[in-house]
């Protein structure tokens, strides 16, 4: 892959060279994305059955004719299951281009999950030989199943050619009304699933809340329209009845107190944080595994905020999910996670559990982050700036990429970009200062 050094302007020639060299890439990445591809081609295995998302090595780029933009360049980190993992760091670092790789969301054909694996612990659909859900149903003490009557739309029993009122099979159905299928636990790699194969995951098992609900909801349809159509999409069998009961449950379960009203209405006459509040109900609604959080209250005042937080702590709980939240605010972090992960200009500098990066933060821009965090006591209202710049992102050094602005710096910096060090069992750092050598 070409790349240009960014000292000077580029001329057209080089232009044309680095827009020749991307064409080729994105050519093969495109072509795999939307390959025919037999599942055992995308089926993986988790490292620690213990996680739901194990992200390896994964380098997510943009290729523009200035050259190849390493957004994301070598991230590994995983969620265990039940816990929630915050990802930190500036402005853009990456954060937001790890977790829409994760949702394979990235706009093609320029941006692109180059390398590494994704892999998803799913819960899905066990299916038949022709490829259909198998559903479950009632049986009584005696193992037979169940008979229920067949009705039309108003509730009357439908009659047979002879008049005799039909039967079928009762499905099971959950707390919500909805129907039951046989389900079966399979790890994907999301990097090597056909764009076409991620509706099995995309909104059912890992579902996205935003900074801005107005972005994901549809001005032209009423909140529930939208909220049905989850459930409609993503269990088979449901008809617009039981869709509308499991939306009003959605609804009531993320504290909207007039369901019935906020059900018929559209997504311009709620306020932000009912709208939040919706956009997490529609989260919801495909019962999903993984809730990916991108800045999820940044946009709300400071009490919604928090409301905001403690609803998503409390639904985590309730569906035993697991949470990647994204943000700038450490304090947020500090509030909900169990584990977090520091990204500076596309990779991973720090990764611990909240404890460990709170009580004892290692890389130095960690620690300049700690500094940075405004408290109540703190007499200057002006916070502490991290001085010096990000290396540009098309061109980035061979060394430590945060030398420019580090105090600490000692001779091995000037030679190759530190290595993940291992300082805990679950505690790493990517730092000359602590590898093995250099503290003997
Ligand atoms: N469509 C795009 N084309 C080119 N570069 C992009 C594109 N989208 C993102 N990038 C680059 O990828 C890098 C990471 O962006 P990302 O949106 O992940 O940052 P972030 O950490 O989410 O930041 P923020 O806190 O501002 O949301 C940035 O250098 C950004 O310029
Ligand atoms: S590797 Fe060196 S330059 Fe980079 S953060 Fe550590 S001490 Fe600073
Ligand atoms: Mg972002």
């Amino acid at each position: 892959m070409e790349e240009k050094k960014s000292s000077h302007y580029l001329t057209g020639k080089e232009i044309r060279a680095i827009v020749k060299s991307n064409n080729k890439i994105i050519r093969v990445l495109e072509k795999k994305k939307h390959r025919k591809a037999q599942e055992s081609e995308f089926v993986s295995e988790m490292k620690d059955a213990r996680n739901i998302l194990e992200v390896e090595n994964l380098h997510s780029y943009f290729f523009t004719d200035q050259g190849v933009v390493k957004a994301v360049n070598g991230v590994s980190f995983e969620i265990p299951q039940g816990s929630t993992v915050g990802v930190v760091g500036e402005s853009g670092c990456g954060k937001s281009v790890t977790s829409m790789s994760i949702m394979q969301l990235l706009q093609g054909p320029y941006g692109q999950i180059y390398d590494g694996a994704i892999r998803f612990k799913s819960y899905d659909f066990k299916r038949d030989a022709q490829g259909k859900p198998i559903p479950i149903y009632e049986k009584d003490a005696d193992g037979n199943v169940i008979m229920e009557p067949v009705t039309d739309k108003k509730g009357n029993p439908k009659l047979d050619r002879d008049g005799n009122p039909m039967t079928e099979p009762k499905q099971k159905r959950d707390s919500y009304g909805t129907r039951q299928f046989e389900m079966e636990e399979k790890t994907f790699d999301i990097a090597q699933m056909p764009i076409k194969e991620m509706h099995r995951l995309r909104g059912r098992q890992i579902a996205m809340i935003f900074q801005e609900p107005m972005t994901s909801l549809n001005p032209v349809f009423t909140i529930g329209n939208q909220l049905d159509e989850v459930t409609l999409l993503h269990f088979p069998g449901s008809t617009r009845e039981d869709a509308k009961k499991r939306s009003i449950e959605m609804l009531n379960l993320v504290g909207i107190a007039m369901p019935e009203r906020v059900y018929k209405s559209y997504p311009h006459e709620l306020s932000g944080g009912m709208r939040q509040r919706v956009m997490i109900s529609m989260a919801l609604a495909g019962d999903p595994r993984l809730i990916i959080a991108d800045e999820p209250t940044t946009a709300l005042d400071v009490t919604i905020q928090a409301q905001i937080l403690d609803l998503l702590r409390e639904l985590k709980e309730r569906i035993n999910g697991s949470i990647l939240l994204i943000t700038h605010d450490l304090g947020i972090i500090a509030e909900m996670a169990d584990y977090v992960v520091v990204m500076y200009a596309g990779r991973i500098i720090e990764k611990g559990t909240a404890s460990e990066i709170f009580h004892h933060p290692m890389h130095p821009y960690t620690i300049g982050l700690q500094k940075s965090k405004p408290t109540m006591d703190s007499e200057t209202d002006s916070l502490f700036n991290i001085p010096g710049n990000v290396p540009n992102p098309i061109d980035m050094p061979n060394y430590c990429y945060f030398r420019e602005r580090c105090s600490g710096c000692i001779k091995k910096c000037f030679g190759d970009y530190p290595e993940m060090v291992q300082v805990s069992p679950t505690h790493w750092v990517a730092c000359h200062l602590y590898e093995k050598e250099e503290t003997e």
